[in-house]
């Protein structure tokens, strides 16, 4: 596989989001062992660049990948997250909270060191900046952990540039890492038709900036999250029929009438595919691989044959026409969150 550079070192220029393998999507088809041999197999063909959190099974997903990594943790870039928390709620579903505060940013890399088992985690992220916790308290707690020698780079998710600055000016951003995709170009700087901020959003589509744009001015990489847009943009999801806990169950843009209008979407990136003997997934991600060398996508799955799909992304190439063409896919309908 092509390798892009992420802070002095080599890694697939794909990598791998596992937060699907503990959370989020098809709970039905999760199989741990199965999930392991997949984060391996990935490594075997490149993808060296892997994506966890926290929060993904509140440390399921990160005991995954500490599993997957047991003796073949040389090479591999580990990401994880912290800033969002669990809460007992009153309908008996957790409720996702955010808690930046300094002691819980520094005991929850502890434990997920101890997940991981790994004596330092590679990429540390804010998951979410905490409103109640100034951005400098936060972030000061992190970069101590890397002077403590527990955590190597520091990420932000889901920032404003403004925000990506004031951080930066305190210890280095590595990367960002926020949605983007052929259907959600918010941190592009995008006017308007694109974007689709939501109520989740940190930050209104105005306020955003270009992210993207920021990280490469400033040597960090832009990390692209959900860039098949939780699996619609690959032409695989064609119904709204979802499990009850699938996060899509309850997303604006995945609700029936929405989802017949966005299959127009797919329609656009399909028959670019169709001119490359590629499918849909591999030009969304290709897509997000254009928009810089500093770029490193993390499609997600928990399937082999999506996987070596996935990971031939890299290799797809798309023309200036096939870019202005993309540009110019219909605007989603419904919010991304
Ligand atoms: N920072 C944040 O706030 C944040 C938020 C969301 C996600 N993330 C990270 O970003 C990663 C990727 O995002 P994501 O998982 O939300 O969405 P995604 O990568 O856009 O899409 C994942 C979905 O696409 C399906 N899929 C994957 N490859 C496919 C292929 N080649 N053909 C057909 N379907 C395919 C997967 O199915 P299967 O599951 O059946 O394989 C899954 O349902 C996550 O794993 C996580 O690490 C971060």
């Amino acid at each position: 596989m092509r390798t892009r550079e992420f802070a002095g070192t080599r890694v697939g220029a794909v990598g791998l989001g596992c937060m699907g393998m503990s959370w989020a999507y098809s709970a039905s088809e999760r199989d741990d062992d199965a999930s392991v041999a997949l984060i391996r197999t990935a490594l075997d063909l490149g993808v060296t660049f892997l994506d966890t959190a926290q929060i993904y099974g509140v440390g399921h997903n990160e005991t995954l990948v500490g599993r997957a990594l047991a003796g073949r943790r040389d090479g591999v870039v580990v990401a994880t997250k912290t800033g969002l928390v669990a809460t007992p709620s009153d309908t008996g579903q957790a409720a996702i909270g955010r808690d930046a505060r300094p002691e819980t940013v520094k005991r929850s890399a502890e434990d997920s060191l101890r997940r991981l088992g790994t004596d330092a985690i590679d990429l540390y992220y804010l998951h979410r900046i905490d409103p109640d916790v100034p951005l400098a308290e936060s972030w000061g707690a992190l970069a101590e952990l890397v002077a403590e020698g527990k955590v190597r780079r520091l990420g932000l998710s889901e920032v404003t540039v403004a925000q990506a600055a004031e951080a930066h000016a305190i210890h280095p951003v590595a990367a960002v890492q926020s949605e983007l995709s052929l259907w959600t170009r918010d941190a592009l700087g995008a006017p308007g038709g694109h974007a689709g901020g939501g109520a989740d959003a940190v930050a209104a589509e105005s306020e955003v900036g270009d992210v993207v744009g920021w990280c490469a001015g400033h040597g960090a990489a832009f990390v692209p999250f959900s860039p098949l847009g939780r699996g619609f943009l690959t032409g695989t999801v064609t119904s709204a029929d979802f499990e009850a806990t699938d996060f899509r169950a309850a997303n604006p843009r995945f609700q029936r009438d929405a989802l017949a209008a966005n299959l127009r979407i797919v329609d656009r990136v399909r028959a670019v595919a169709d001119r490359h003997g590629a499918t849909p997934a591999q030009v969304a991600i290709a897509w997000t691989l254009a928009q810089g060398d500093h770029v490193l996508p993390i499609p997600g799955t928990k399937k082999e044959r999506y996987l070596r799909d996935n990971a031939g992304a890299a290799d797809l190439d798309l023309t200036t026409a096939d870019l202005a063409e993309l540009d110019e896919v219909p605007a989603a309908t419904g919010s991304r969150y």
